[in-house]
């Protein structure tokens, strides 16, 4: 999907859909106001037929409406004008692109940028409606025919803005809202994808695919025998189940200059959790498809930031397995030593995310990071804590903490900061090991995160628990693109751009 900037009288725009704005009470916004009246007040009597009273997420189709270069006019309810949220706000786009689906336009002009609630701006007011729009327009299809596919699915997207001063701003902004919006579009396809094509080599692959794309990307892949010659003996006994080959994925783009501390992010990369020996029960295990969806979050903003050229230096580290039960899986009371030296007593099979996930994180160190922050689809207890709505933050960095918060914010996707302290450390204690890789039932999410800290004292490193916002289940079920977002905010932030 292509998005454009445009500024200039409305009413003179040629495009086959131009979308306005309707307040709550048939009021009309100041874009659809200007129309009104170069169509002779054609909308307002219009709308005193009192098919669309402006209630947020209605929509109205009109044709020939006179005054106008427009093919067709898109009314869409925004509620209540002081009621507007960025959630509404982003929710009366996908509306409009929902209608825009089902009529033949193909393209439309959209004036609902300078709606934007209060505070928004035109740069966020744009990539909002790029990146809801851009949301609504996926559909996957790589498995089955899509039935209901659109006939004309919306090509182009053009955003008008009222003010030729705003112009750049609003340049901007597509770019950064497509690059976004194109990182979440892979963490969505990687994830949706089920566990039998989406194995570590598929991922693997995917990487080189990319590397090819950009010439600032190089990939490197390192194979089982790369990993024992190192000594990752945590990461290669969960993949010991499985007769899929592990991959540890490094991406570097270098972006910045040759001297500069590069941003590390590993994403657990699990293309399927069974749980292995301690296998989970079958309802929904489906869904642990998605256990890869930190690895394929950190595809996509690596992917964001090659085709922005960020000026800065990128490793995306996605260490990628199957975790299943066969007879040369681990068991619960196997010790095994992680690449960092330190034992491990698996307790259970099912909290591998934190095993595949150690031995890359001490493999970072090798990149003399700024930062490092994982993201991982770690625990159910992560689920139950926050639901969908937030990522779980793990830090004890405070200025990290903040920063992580700010961008999810900017991002319109959110993380909420749990706990870090010593006090949980205890729970990890083990008779038989330096650590037993689960904690008890209290604070399953915190105690995760426990372990991740103790492979990460030698740099500055937060850890997001992604479980409950990275797919959607249900007759909704689907990758979100979380924390696609987020990740690609922070590194616009880290680069100085202006967001
Ligand atoms: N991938 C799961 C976490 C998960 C479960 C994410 C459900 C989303 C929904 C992870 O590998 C796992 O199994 N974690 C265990 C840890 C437990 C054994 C300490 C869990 O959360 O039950
Ligand atoms: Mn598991
Ligand atoms: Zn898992």
């Amino acid at each position: 999907m292509e998005f454009k900037i445009k500024t200039g009288e409305l009413a003179e725009q040629k495009s086959p859909c131009l979308v306005l704005g309707v307040f709550d009470k048939r009021k009309l916004s100041g874009p659809a106001e200007a129309v009104d009246k170069a169509s002779g007040g054609r909308l307002t009597e219009i709308l005193k037929m009192g098919d669309l009273d402006g209630e947020s997420g209605r929509t109205l189709m009109l044709y020939d409406v006179p005054g106008l270069a427009a093919e067709r006019v898109l009314l869409v309810g925004c509620g209540k004008r002081k009621e507007l949220t960025r959630t509404l706000y982003r929710q009366a786009v996908a509306a409009a692109v929902d209608l825009l689906q089902r009529t033949h336009a193909g393209e439309a002009l959209c004036a609902l940028p300078e709606l934007a609630p209060d505070g928004t701006g035109t740069y966020l007011a744009v990539r909002d409606a790029i990146t809801a729009a851009a949301d609504r327009v996926y559909r996957y299809s790589e498995t089955k025919e899509d039935k209901q596919a659109p006939k004309t699915p919306l090509r182009r997207l053009t955003l008008w803005v009222s003010k030729k001063q705003d112009l750049d701003e609003a340049e901007r902004a597509a770019r950064h809202g497509a690059a976004i919006a194109g990182g979440a579009r892979l963490a969505k396809e990687l994830g949706n994808l089920p566990g039998n094509v989406c194995t570590p080599s598929y991922l693997a692959d995917k990487a080189l695919e990319l590397e090819g794309r950009f010439e600032k990307l190089d990939v490197e892949v390192l194979e089982e025998s790369d990993m024992e010659g190192l000594g990752m003996g945590a990461l290669l006994s969960v993949s010991k189940g499985s007769r899929q080959p592990a991959k540890l994925i490094v991406m570097e783009y270098k972006g910045g200059p040759s001297g500069a501390k590069p941003v590390v992010l590993v994403g657990k990369g699990l293309t399927f959790d069974a749980g292995g020996i301690s296998i989970k029960p079958a309802a929904d295990m489906d869904e642990m498809k998605y256990d890869m969806a930190g690895g394929a979050s950190v595809f996509g903003a690596v992917q964001a930031a090659c085709e922005l050229a960020l000026p800065i230096n990128l490793v995306g580290v996605v260490p990628a397995s199957e975790n299943l039960p066969d007879g040369a899986a681990n068991k619960p009371g196997d010790i095994v030593k992680s690449l960092s030296g330190q034992t491990i007593e698996i307790l259970n099979t099912d909290a591998e995310g934190r095993l595949i996930l150690c031995d890359a994180l001490t493999y970072s160190e090798r990149f003399d990071p700024a930062v490092v922050i994982d993201i991982a689809t770690l625990t159910g207890a992560c689920v139950v804590a926050l639901g969908k709505h937030a990522s779980g933050l793990f830090t004890k960095d405070d200025k990290l903490a903040a920063e992580i918060l700010e961008v999810g914010e900017i991002a319109g996707d959110r993380a909420w900061r749990m706990p870090l302290w010593e006090d949980y450390q205890s729970q990890l204690d083990s008779n038989f090991a330096d650590m037993a890789n689960v904690g008890g039932r209290e604070a399953g999410a915190v105690t995760a995160a426990c372990f991740l800290a103790r492979y990460t004292k030698n740099f500055k490193w937060a850890h997001l628990d992604i479980a409950g916002t990275a797919w959607l289940s249900g007759k909704e079920k689907g990758g979100t693109g979380r924390p696609v977002p987020l990740l690609v905010q922070m590194l616009l932030s880290r680069s100085g751009a202006k967001t």
